[in-house]
């Protein structure tokens, strides 16, 4: 009797135990599937969220296109082949023009710089679009004293000094030595001697308040502004405290759109010293970047 009885309260624990156990475990699937449904929830609300994101970065991509490949051309291209050829970017086309072009040849040369320029690597040249537009302002203007500020390789250099009457003389103005080394055998290589083209390796700010003292200029008849943006502003208050903007005399600054130079055509709508226009063009070399370059005639009436 006694072992039925303990028999039957060994069964009923079993039972009780499974029962508990069972429990337990619906519990536990229950949750389990809470927290299955909600990370399945997650995952699609974060596909939701990056698919969204798929067109608008499509867009990106698409509208700034042009500005990828600058970066590519102007930035990464130049740093490999800086740490691959072991010289600079302006050796390099130097060692190109010299090897491609017609010594004592403006055009010949000013269209090699053209052809690397677009098909090897970036160099923020004026280009030969906004190029027309400064040969044309020249013909027009036959300037005899010309002022530039922002030699680098020297391309605009030979570009306005094939434009020049006879007589005229063009100062150009590069604070970097390296690249005033490679403009100064550029404009010799393309037949300009010092008496057409004067090179001044010094920065604009400290070149132009000594122009009359200096070189005995006693007016410029154009200026071509393509040195750092920044420094337009200073470098154009710099020219008109100088005195030796007359009425007529030319500024044509390039890139005011791009990168641009905000305070400098700020300053050129506000002074009333200027009749002035922008010629809208692309950027050098690199369809799809908009540009422009402001053209002044100073007529120093405040
Ligand atoms: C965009 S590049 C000039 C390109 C040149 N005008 C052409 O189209 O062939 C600018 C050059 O201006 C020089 N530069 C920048 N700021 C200057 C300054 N304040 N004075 C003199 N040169 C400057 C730089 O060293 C650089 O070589």
């Amino acid at each position: 009797m006694e072992d039925e009885k303990g028999g039957d309260n060994l069964f009923l624990q079993v039972l009780t135990t499974h029962a508990i156990c069972c429990n337990t475990c619906e519990e536990e699937c229950e949750h389990l599937l809470i927290l299955n449904c909600s990370s399945a929830l997650w995952e699609m609300v974060s596909a939701a969220i990056a698919l969204a994101f798929v067109p608008l970065l499509l867009t990106l991509i698409i509208r700034y296109r042009f500005y990828f490949v600058l970066f590519y051309r102007a930035v990464l291209l130049r740093w490999v082949q800086d740490f691959m050829t072991g010289i600079s970017r302006e050796e390099r086309v130097y060692q190109y023009v010299l090897t491609h072009a017609t010594p004592g040849d403006p055009d010949s040369i000013l269209d090699t710089f053209d052809l690397w320029c677009s098909n090897v690597e970036f160099i923020s040249h004026i280009g030969p679009k906004k190029g027309l537009i400064l040969d044309r302002l020249l013909k027009e203007l036959c300037p005899l004293t010309v002022l530039e500020l922002g030699t680098h390789c020297g391309y605009t250099t030979v570009r306005i000094a094939r434009s020049l009457p006879l007589g005229a003389r063009l100062y150009s103005v590069e604070m970097d030595e390296r690249n005033a080394r490679v403009a100064e055998k550029i404009i010799r290589l393309a037949g300009f001697d010092d008496d057409t083209v004067e090179l001044i390796v010094r920065p604009s700010d400290e070149v132009i308040p000594r122009l009359r003292e200096d070189f005995g200029i006693e007016r410029l008849d154009f200026v071509f502004m393509d040195h750092w943006k920044r420094c337009y502003l200073p470098d154009l208050q710099a020219l008109e405290d100088s005195g030796l903007l007359g009425d007529g005399s030319m500024v044509l600054a390039d890139n005011v759109v791009f990168p641009g130079a905000p305070s400098f055509l700020r300053h050129v709508r506000r002074s009333g010293l200027y009749e002035h226009r922008v010629h809208r063009a692309a950027l050098e070399y690199i369809r799809g970047i908009r540009d422009g370059m402001a053209e002044l005639v100073y007529r120093g009436i405040k």
